[in-house]
């Protein structure tokens, strides 16, 4: 099948969805057009994620939908690309033998083959070959991209999937990069994401000349029409100096860092073998204080990791106390296939009391990312527009550098720049006015 209509749900990461978004530009580019729905669709894709239980059973129930329009008409093709793909790359065709094609996040490119071949057995990909940023971009309209800057993780989390699903870290070139913005410029984007499993490793890895992720974020802040770069996640361990300063001197650099925790207790943090303890964590967090006051830090936190106590959970709270994260991802510790801590079934924590740390965990979270955004009450903040309030269309949306997101009163388009007066806060967002329309507001009393 050469041409047709195709349908693609993504689960996961951001990565995901800059893949998907690669996928969809390289079937236009083979001649397919997006239908609305998998009814509609000869090719129904997914790009899956793998990365708690939870990811696992709301994808497959999806493919079993799937496979309900495959019976009813049996010449669609069903693929299944992404991290759940690879880590089922041995089992998949067996288990679920209504799928056609299976390829691993490193050989979307795998599927045009596929596609154009006359042979109608079923195939699998799984070796790393390529970026999906090779492949042509779907044409989208708007001022924020993604770019994926590295690929794979050379770290050993013990409790996580992605190596074994994305491999080892490979950097793209930072001429590829460098030319990618500049292209997304032209076109009108005005903000950039880095993607990669641990961004500030960028570089290390390439040759002749080896560079680095702050390197990267200097060339990048050179070019003309990016207002804001955003990079998703470093890893505690790299971070250093140089990237810090970044935020304290480049001027598109956001003040915002993701900076991932995971646990508070050094003795929890060696187990999961995050290769930093809590003093080196707090060190790096007031490394950012100093340098960038105004900095946000948020941060992803596991509880319930195999062997974790009350009193190394306690640690986790301190740590959320100290810090007053703007804001955190919160996980309970999800035992995944192949993993090391999956195989420390003996010491896993009891559902009930993983839920209860994390109820408590969640209350102190929103109780400090609360506080924390006070200080931007009575505040004019740069807020980048992103369209209409969902809920009362007659407000905008849009986010500040600290990346919070604003509700306000005022004009203007997704992509442009507005002043804006922070007026009321909660744990989760900012309202204000457009600091010109509150000028004439006063004027006129
Ligand atoms: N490479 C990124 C993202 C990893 S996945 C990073 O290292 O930050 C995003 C988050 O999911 C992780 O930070 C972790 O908090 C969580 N996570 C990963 N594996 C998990 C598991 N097995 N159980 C629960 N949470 C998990
Ligand atoms: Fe997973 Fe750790 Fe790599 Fe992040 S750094 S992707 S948590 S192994
Ligand atoms: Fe999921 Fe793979 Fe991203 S497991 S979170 S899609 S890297």
């Amino acid at each position: 099948m050469v041409s047709g209509r195709y349908h693609v749900t993504t689960f996961g990461c951001q990565m995901n969805a800059h893949d998907s978004g690669r996928i969809e530009g390289m079937l236009e580019s083979l001649g397919y057009a997006a239908a609305p729905n998998r009814d509609e669709a000869d090719l129904i894709l997914f790009n899956t994620c793998s990365i708690r239980e939870a990811a696992d059973s709301r994808f497959v129930a999806h493919l079993m939908e799937a496979r309900a329009v495959k019976r009813r008409r049996p010449e669609t093709i069903i693929g299944v690309g992404g991290c759940w793909a690879q880590s089922m790359k041995d089992e998949i065709f067996a288990e679920y033998p209504f799928v056609d094609v299976a390829f691993g996040p490193g050989q979307a490119a795998r599927l045009a083959e596929f596609l154009a071949s006359d042979s109608i057995g079923a195939r699998g990909f799984f070796e790393f070959e390529s970026f999906t940023a090779d492949l042509p971009m779907r044409r989208e309209q708007g001022h924020h991209a993604w770019v994926q800057i590295s690929v794979g993780c050379n770290c050993r989390c013990s409790y996580c999937i992605v190596p074994s699903t994305r491999g080892r870290e490979v950097s793209r070139p930072l001429g590829d990069l460098t030319r990618e913005v500049r292209a997304l410029a032209a076109s009108g984007v005005v903000e950039v994401t880095l993607l990669g499993q641990n961004v500030n490793a960028w570089g290390r890895d390439l040759r002749p000349e080896r560079s680095s992720f702050s390197a990267l974020l200097a060339a990048l802040d050179g070019i003309e029409g990016i207002e804001r770069i955003r990079y998703t996640s470093p890893h505690p361990k790299d971070m250093r100096e140089d990237v810090i300063d970044a935020h304290a001197t480049l001027e598109s650099v956001c003040e915002h860092i993701h900076l991932p925790l995971q646990s508070g207790s050094s003795r929890i943090l060696k187990r999961m073998r995050r290769t930093y303890d809590r003093a080196r964590y707090m060190d790096r967090v007031a490394m950012i204080r100093e340098r960038v006051p105004d900095c946000a830090i948020t941060t992803d936190i596991i509880v319930g990791f195999p062997g974790e106590t009350e009193d190394d959970f306690a640690e986790t709270l301190a740590v959320v106390e100290e810090v007053g994260f703007d804001g955190a991802f919160t996980f309970v510790f999800s035992p995944r296939r192949g993993t090391e801590a999956a195989a420390m079934e003996e010491e896993f924590v009891d559902g009930d009391v993983a839920r209860e740390r994390m109820e408590r965990l969640v209350e102190a979270v929103r109780r400090r990312a609360g506080e924390r955004a006070e200080r931007f009450l009575g505040r004019e903040l740069e807020v980048m527009i992103e369209g209409s309030s969902r809920d009362d269309p007659s407000q905008l949306r849009g986010r500040t550098r600290h990346n919070r997101n604003v509700y306000f009163e005022g004009m203007g388009r997704a992509g442009e720049l507005a002043p804006v007066l922070i007026t009321g806060t909660t744990s989760q967002s900012l309202t204000g006015e457009m600091a010109l329309v509150a000028a004439a507001q006063r004027l006129s009393r």
